[in-house]
């Protein structure tokens, strides 16, 4: 947030007890159980204007909705105005059912099906960031089938280290991402042969979680130079696509302001008369998001004390995948002088932790705990593992809250699962 303005504190402590907004987390836990994923909506909303107050309103913001994609949170984005970036038919389906303006929806990514382009070409959207001369073709061949002129940005790898955690880091030579931006001139070239694409732009991302603008500034000004090329060969730029990535304080972290970010984005590309795009996913929901878990024991082993709680590594993987740090609170009051713990589920692997050698003070058995920043890459990447069900999901305004998700039941487990006498016996 910027230096001076008063953030709005989304989970504030009242009467030592932690809140969504004016609900008591204690209150949530009661009525909806957990592990639950809680979201304030008013957070939500601060960080997106805040956003697109950074860019003055130059920027197209196409939210990423692979950080968090409940409809009711997107729902909540829309309403204001935003985009969306897919990844995929299911998010593209997830936009479109949160009433997301097909012409502000843009897609990435590596592997889209055959299936994947026509949802998309039937929808309308925005452009197709394209990562390979072969997705080209194909997705000119799609377009031609259905008598349609596909709308197209090459994803240009600037090979650009973002200096954050490897398997976050998209946009260097080594990584699956986009095409060569030395070779984007000769995939330009072939995109304007073909018949059924229409060249809108240039598209890039390099990563997520960057704490440094200095990364954006450097790939951006590849994009420039690239930009100033395509328009002498003829091609009509008209958009440009920044990506996302922008990194959000998890523990100690420093990431830079959106006016820090927006003026480097704009320093670099915002002269080039084009619609600008950016896809921030991280930054508008992480820190509008915890995950509320109860704790079931204490357990203490030779050289370690556990804290067991009811959330696992199939309710939140950023810790076991990332060894990502972030912060755990007690709900209500804790005493006690601190002590060093594993916070971990109850799964069954020794990756199965939300965080190690933590200092909390001692909880009891049925203490509730909130994960801060979870509203980013928290439920989104949730699975079933271990025939666990998924968390619910909630959303809270002022002093109202809705469950935005059910949670889910053991019927839910075996949906689809059928078992074939013949075979099985
Ligand atoms: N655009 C593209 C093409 C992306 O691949 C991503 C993220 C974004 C936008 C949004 O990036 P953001 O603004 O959220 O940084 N699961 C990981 C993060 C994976 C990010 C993948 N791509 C985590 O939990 O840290």
């Amino acid at each position: 947030m910027s230096a001076g303005a008063a953030e709005f504190d989304a989970f504030p402590r009242r009467g030592g007890v932690l809140h969504a907004e004016r609900v008591a987390l204690e209150q949530i836990a009661a009525e909806v159980g957990t592990p639950t994923y809680v979201y304030s909506a008013g957070a939500l909303r601060e960080r997106y204007r805040a956003l697109d107050a950074a860019f003055s309103g130059r920027a197209t913001i196409c939210y990423a909705l692979k950080a968090n994609m409940n409809l009711a949170v997107v729902r909540t984005l829309v309403a204001l105005g935003a985009g969306a970036d897919v990844t995929s038919g299911g998010e593209l389906f997830r936009a479109l059912r949160a009433g997301a303006d097909p012409s502000r929806i843009v897609y990435s990514g590596v592997g889209k099906t055959d299936a994947e382009i026509d949802a998309a070409l039937d929808a309308g959207i925005r452009a197709f960031n394209v990562e390979s001369r072969a997705e080209l073709r194909r997705i000119d061949a799609r377009a031609g089938a259905r008598s349609r002129r596909a709308p197209i940005a090459f994803r240009v790898n600037p090979d650009v280290d973002p200096e954050t955690h490897p398997y976050i880091s998209t946009g260097l030579r080594t990584s699956k991402f986009g095409i060569p931006i030395d070779e984007a001139v000769d995939a330009y070239a072939e995109a304007k042969t073909l018949q059924n694409v229409r060249v809108v732009g240039v598209d890039c991302h390099i990563g997520s979680q960057l704490t440094r603008v200095e990364p954006f500034s450097d790939a951006l000004a590849r994009v420039r130079a690239l930009v100033s090329e395509l328009r002498g060969a003829g091609h009509a730029i008209e958009l440009i696509d920044v990506g996302g990535g922008l990194g959000v304080q998890y523990t100690n972290e420093t990431p830079p302001s959106p006016e820090a970010y927006a003026r480097a984005v704009l320093a670099a590309v915002g002269d080039l008369d084009a619609e600008l795009v950016v896809e921030p996913g991280r930054w508008i929901t992480a820190n509008a998001g915890v995950l509320l878990a109860r704790v079931l024991y204490e357990k203490d082993n030779e050289a370690k004390r556990f804290v067991v709680v009811d959330a696992a590594m199939n309710d939140l993987i950023r810790p076991a995948l990332y060894d990502s740090e972030m912060r755990i609170e007690p709900v209500g009051s804790a005493t006690g002088a601190p002590r060093q713990v594993d916070v971990v589920g109850p799964v069954c692997e020794s990756s199965d932790f939300l965080a190690r050698d933590r200092a909390l003070a001692p909880l009891a058995p049925g203490a509730l705990l909130a994960v801060r920043s979870a509203g980013a890459y928290g439920f989104a990447m949730s699975s079933n593992y271990n025939a666990r069900r998924r968390a619910a999901e909630v959303l809270v305004e002022g002093d109202r809250f809705a469950v935005v998700r059910e949670r889910e039941t053991l019927e839910d487990l075996v949906r689809g699962e059928s078992i074939p006498r013949e075979i099985t016996g």
